[in-house]
């Protein structure tokens, strides 16, 4: 089985590669990322020598290199990871996540049509659903729940679901999607709630909180999601939509003050400001039917994950200390600079 990963140098896609070249030992694992500001081929060192693993440089929006890649390499399945992911920098700049996220998509669906696939699968969001009234806890996005997206990332996401499910009515391809919360876990881009509220409070500096905090997103381990990811590759039926999540509902304030508890350090370094325009109030998923139908259950909840995230940070600084050192420093002065002053 030939698996193609595009966006694996990425946070999630990084951790899938990991997942599948030491699950599987028969798989020939290719990697392919562009590598933007957000891909960190560090991620993949502990595989990179492993027989199975590959790694190609390239654009997914590059038609004539991804037609010659199905051409040479023959894959049976794509995982598309490969997008561009961060909502702030969508409202800045929305042009390049049509780029990426729909022409990408559509360009590996018509190379996927051309050659023939097994398998083509798009890791999608629950930003797609749009989101929730904060005081209707009883409301959970389902596979049913209609399209309503609010920022240009969850836009561009949604065109790239419903183009993947044309491909499959009009032309056959046999797709899957699945559509999952927000995860954490190691390997994350700094720019990332999490790791972002980790690296400041480590240094001592104020933590941004947009709004008043109370916005809710359902957190996921990231290892549980690749395990979800796999299981579909596997076992999804195609032409399906699975939700993933872990019912692990928080508010950012919540997860600050968690982050602040584990260091030791003053809940006085939060410094709230103003909040993202459009800011989503609450995502909650009803992962019933990947429970149900592929018997999915996630390992970890958020009080042991966090945990075990924290101690990742704690251990592996020279990992994103080197990204800090980076461009990424003249990237958070631009969005963060004057809402901390
Ligand atoms: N992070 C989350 O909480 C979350 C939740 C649900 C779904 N998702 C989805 O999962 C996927 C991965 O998210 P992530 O947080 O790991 O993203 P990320 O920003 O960490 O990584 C994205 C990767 O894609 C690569 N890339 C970008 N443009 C490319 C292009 N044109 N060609 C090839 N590679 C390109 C980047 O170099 C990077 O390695 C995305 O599709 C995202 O929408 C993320």
């Amino acid at each position: 089985m030939k698996i193609v990963v595009t966006g694996g140098a990425g946070f999630i896609g990084g951790n899938f590669v990991h997942h599948m070249v030491n699950k599987y030992p028969d798989y020939e694992i290719i990697n392919l990322d562009l590598l933007t500001y957000a891909g960190n081929l560090e991620t993949l060192k502990p595989v990179e020598d492993k027989p199975n693993y590959k790694f190609i440089k390239g654009d997914i929006v590059d038609r004539p290199f991804i037609f010659d890649l199905f051409e040479k390499e023959k894959p049976d399945i794509i995982v598309n990871f490969a997008a561009e992911t961060h909502v702030d920098r969508a409202v800045v700049d929305p042009e390049s996540f049509v780029r990426t996220n729909v022409t990408g998509t559509t360009t590996l669906l018509d190379a996927c049509k051309e050659y023939g696939i097994k398998r083509y699968h798009q890791v999608s969001t629950d930003e797609v659903y749009g989101d929730l009234p904060l005081d209707r806890p009883d409301l959970f996005f389902t596979e049913e729940t209609p399209l309503h997206t609010s920022s240009p990332y969850s836009a561009a996401k949604a065109g790239a679901d419903l183009f993947v499910l044309a491909y499959h009515r009009t032309f056959k391809l046999p797709v899957t999607i699945s559509r999952c919360s927000n995860n954490y876990g190691p390997y994350q881009f700094p720019e990332k709630l999490i790791p972002l509220m980790l690296s400041r409070a480590l240094a001592n500096e104020s933590l941004p909180v947009y709004g008043n905090g109370e916005n809710v997103r359902d957190w996921l381990h990231v290892a549980d999601h690749c395990e979800a990811i796999d299981l579909i590759l596997h076992k999804g039926r195609d032409g399906e939509i699975y939700n993933v999540g872990g019912h692990n509902e928080r508010t950012n304030l919540e997860v600050v003050k968690t982050i602040l508890k584990a260091l030791d350090r003053p809940e006085s370094l939060i410094k709230y400001v103003t909040d993202r325009p459009g800011h989503d109030r609450r995502y909650a998923i009803d992962p019933a039917k990947l429970e149900t139908e592929l018997g999915w259950k996630p390992k970890y909840n958020f009080d042991t994950g966090i945990q075990q995230t924290i101690r990742w940070y704690l251990d592996n600084e020279d990992w994103w200390k080197r990204i800090l050192s980076g461009e990424y420093s003249s990237y958070f002065e631009s969005m963060y600079g004057e809402r901390l002053q």
